[in-house]
């Protein structure tokens, strides 16, 4: 068995278009791990009331709060992107102001035919490659995005059970790639693996399409499993 990573995140994680499913079941395997999360919405009051569910379900110590998007974009350096393909690009320029410039963005935005109305199975060609390199030409210069968990269920990071999925994080910044990859390996189940590149998430989110639709076939919650890689592959530990 992989390593797991327990050390604290030192900063709060902000779940931009947190409300939603994605958002709302990994907010709330990093607050049963310990994490602070803010969760974004462009409703203020949406946002506290998802924040307000989490913490029936996490208990009382949770360290959740809910903030408009733009409010949690300044409130953290940490910051995971869970809303749907066709507002991605609309909504990060006008979060663009109020993103640090020192951020990390942790994207897990499918740009899914299902998001314009076409079928949940199949993906949208994006001019840039894939929808986390779309990201990475939206946000201000000096922000290193990371593409991350397109691959996990959020019915299956919603419920209680271990996360039978491994994530594999994408990003040109390695220092990013190392956080990413501590926050994946907090959820129980999850094994985090390098995956290169930002340039790779085309791939890993063309995977999400095949899941959707093995999904429907079988009528599963099925995630991958990347094997036969070197133990230290998985949840690879911060060089000192
Ligand atoms: N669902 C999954 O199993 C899963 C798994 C992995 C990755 N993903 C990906 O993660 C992303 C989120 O998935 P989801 O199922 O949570 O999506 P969702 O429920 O459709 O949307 C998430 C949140 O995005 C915000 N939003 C919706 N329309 C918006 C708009 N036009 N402008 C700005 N914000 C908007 C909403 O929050 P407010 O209304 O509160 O602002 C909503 O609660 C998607 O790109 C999806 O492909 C999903």
């Amino acid at each position: 068995m992989s390593a797991r990573v327990n050390a604290r995140i030192s900063r709060p994680i902000a779940v931009i278009g947190g409300t939603g499913p994605a958002g709302t079941g990994l907010a709330l395997r990093w607050i049963r791990a310990g994490e602070t999360v803010i969760i974004g919405s462009r409703d203020a009051e949406r946002a506290a009331q998802s924040a307000e569910a989490i913490r029936k379900r996490a208990g009382a110590e949770a360290r959740v709060s809910g903030m408009e998007n733009a409010a949690a974009c300044e409130a953290s350096d940490l910051l995971v992107l869970t809303v749907p393909f066709e507002s991605q690009a609309a909504l990060l320029k006008q979060l663009k102001p109020a993103i640090r410039l020192d951020s990390i963005m942790i994207d897990a935005t499918v740009p899914l035919a299902a998001s314009v109305g076409g079928r949940a199975s199949r993906t949208l060609g994006v001019w840039q490659g894939s929808a986390a390199q779309q990201t990475a030409e939206l946000v201000p210069k000096g922000v290193s995005v990371v593409a991350a968990f397109q691959n996990v269920s959020a019915d299956v990071l919603n419920g209680d059970g271990d996360v039978d999925c491994d994530v594999i994080v994408c990003s040109d910044d390695p220092n990013a790639t190392q956080i990413a990859m501590e926050l994946a390996a907090k959820i129980a189940g999850v094994r985090a693996i390098d995956g290169g590149k930002l340039e790779n998430a085309r791939i890993v989110e063309q995977i999400t399409a095949l899941l959707i639709g093995l999904n429907i076939r079988h009528r599963g919650h099925g995630g991958i499993r990347i094997t036969g890689l070197p133990e230290g592959a998985y949840n690879p530990r911060p060089v000192p």
